[in-house]
């Protein structure tokens, strides 16, 4: 069969090729001295080998155009041993016994750790002399484990491994620019590919693997299809090129800055931040000022160093008012992430009066206000109504009494003398968000501050659409019982909505 035929199971676009110039690593880039690969074209087709040559590359294999001595490892596909070595006897080149041949379900495993993986015996190719053995299935034709695939990220394990970024990271470009368009629909269809890549054990490499995968419409796998033909997509080409694109994207990278402002900047003609923020005609609120003038340290990404430290910070500080309460790291830091745009923080204290409870993030934010740890702060009062049912929209905020911060974090003390990086400013200033629960909803807004956005969006619509139940930040309700489900951890509320417990460093979607 026409190789060019076999990749094109999915819609289809007519495009120009751009191979060529993207294909070519430097030789610095090359991570693993030691292996020299060259990837078979018979029965694998030219665009499915580039596409594995580039994608090996970048994974820092050395991977050859031409077969030559210094190859140590040729990789192949629907071919057996002897089928190699005679190609090798056209060629004129003989093999050493050194000269590994394998499965390109090698190479596919390498790519997915990213390094070398060891060579076993469902890698290496035999020769198959009779030809009874082709017709019992070999194993690279064994067809990836059927399990079914829910459409619903709070039924799948995503984890921070994802095998799939060059396709997530396209999708999540596509799903921003739908955002800054206010197009919510378009938005979600491009987020809902993205989470489900994620969590896939392995990479795509042709439109068959994408065979059974859900949500991934038309529209998405035409995206894909780009990819493992050219390396990119047209479509998030043109965004990144896109003038309104690329105004949101540097808008909004300043805290307090959200898609009003944005537009109306946009609208008004400016480009940069510098003429923004030099601008003699326009207000801005307290929160943008505060995000123009901590710039660069907000832009600049918290690290689980930094975070751990606000947790000291925020533990002395809640301790020295509320000795009892639990203060817990939540978003994306909880789900194991190593860098995040924020801290996040869920307090609860059992046992206190509602005052004490109303009282808490004031006290905390004058203590640091004292201490001179205080950039910004915006405190949000609680709006949470006793007996309200829970809000069934999937991104509905919270009533929860919340502050959003910017603390400034001194430069913990470093032994080594390389400190000249920090030129005299020994601190640096990071945004916190803090959430304060009453004891009894607890789990609830565990779960929820946890995210990730596309899982909670998810285990909602979960709850709304299998179970006829109402989930949100606050509390579970079953409308067919007419009644709040009561929880007190997480796995309560899993069990009540009948899933299986997934850890929150599983809910990376
Ligand atoms: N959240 C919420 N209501 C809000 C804001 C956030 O319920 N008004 C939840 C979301 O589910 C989100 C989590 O709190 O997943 C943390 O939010 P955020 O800090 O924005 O995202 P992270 O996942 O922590 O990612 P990042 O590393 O960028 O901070
Ligand atoms: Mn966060
Ligand atoms: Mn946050």
């Amino acid at each position: 069969m026409d190789p060019q035929q076999m990749a094109h199971t999915g819609p289809r676009k007519k495009r120009a090729r751009q191979m060529g110039a993207s294909m070519a690593a430097t030789p610095q880039d090359i991570k693993f001295q030691d292996l020299v690969l060259f990837i078979l074209e018979k029965k694998m087709g030219t665009t499915r080998r580039g596409f594995l040559m580039e994608l090996a590359r970048r994974k820092g294999f050395r991977v050859e155009n031409e077969l030559s001595d210094s190859v140590t490892h040729i990789v192949a596909e629907n071919n057996s041993a002897s089928d190699v070595l005679d190609w090798l006897q056209v060629q004129k080149i003989k093999a050493s016994s050194q000269l590994e041949l394998l499965d390109v379900s090698w190479l596919i495993e390498c790519i997915g750790a990213g390094k070398p993986v060891e060579i076993t015996g469902k890698h290496q190719l035999v020769v198959t002399e009779d030809y009874s053995a082709s017709l019992s299935p070999s194993p690279q034709k064994t067809p990836p484990p059927a399990v079914k695939i829910s459409q619903y990220a709070c039924q799948r394990r995503t984890t921070l491994n994802n095998h799939n970024h060059i396709f997530t990271d396209a999708f999540e470009i596509l799903a921003e620019n739908c955002e800054f368009r206010e197009n919510e629909g378009s938005y979600v269809v491009f987020m809902r590919a993205a989470s489900v890549l994620k969590s896939l054990p392995f990479t795509i490499i042709s439109m068959k693997d994408t065979e059974g995968i859900p949500c991934l419409v038309d529209r998405t796998k035409c995206v894909i299809e780009d990819i493992i033909e050219d390396g990119e997509s047209s479509e998030v080409k043109a965004v990144l090129n896109d003038e309104r694109y690329k105004c949101f994207k540097l808008f909004t990278s300043v805290f307090g800055v959200g898609l009003k402002t944005s537009e109306k900047w946009f609208r008004m003609g400016f480009k940069t931040l510098s003429k923004i923020r030099t601008d003699k005609t326009l207000k801005f609120t307290q929160m943008q000022e505060a995000g123009f003038l901590y710039y660069e340290d907000l832009v600049s990404c918290v690290t689980k160093a930094e975070a751990d430290a606000v947790s000291v910070l925020v533990q002395e500080a809640v301790w020295a008012f509320l000795p009892n309460a639990f203060v817990t790291m939540t978003g994306g830091f909880r789900r194991g992430k190593k860098i995040g745009h924020d801290v996040d923080f869920l307090i609860t204290s059992p046992g206190s009066t509602e005052e004490e409870e109303q009282q808490l993030l004031h006290k905390v934010v004058n203590l640091w206000k004292r201490e001179g740890l205080l950039l910004y702060s915006d405190l949000i009062e609680s709006t949470f109504e006793k007996l309200k049912k829970p809000s069934s929209k999937v991104d509905a905020l919270d009533h929860f009494q919340k502050c959003f911060l910017i603390l400034k974090l001194h430069h913990q003390k470093v032994d080594s003398g390389k400190s000249s990086q920090l030129q005299g400013k020994t601190w640096k200033a990071i945004r916190v968000d803090l959430v304060m629960c009453p004891y009894e909803c607890h789990a609830f807004a565990l779960l929820g501050w946890t995210g990730s956005r596309q899982f909670e969006r998810d285990i909602r619509r979960y709850a709304t659409h299998e179970r006829k139940m109402i989930l949100d930040n606050h509390a579970l309700y079953d409308k067919t019982k007419r009644v709040f489900l009561k929880a007190d951890s997480e796995e309560e509320i899993f069990a009540h909505l009948g899933l299986d417990y997934i850890e929150p460093w599983e809910r990376n979607a």
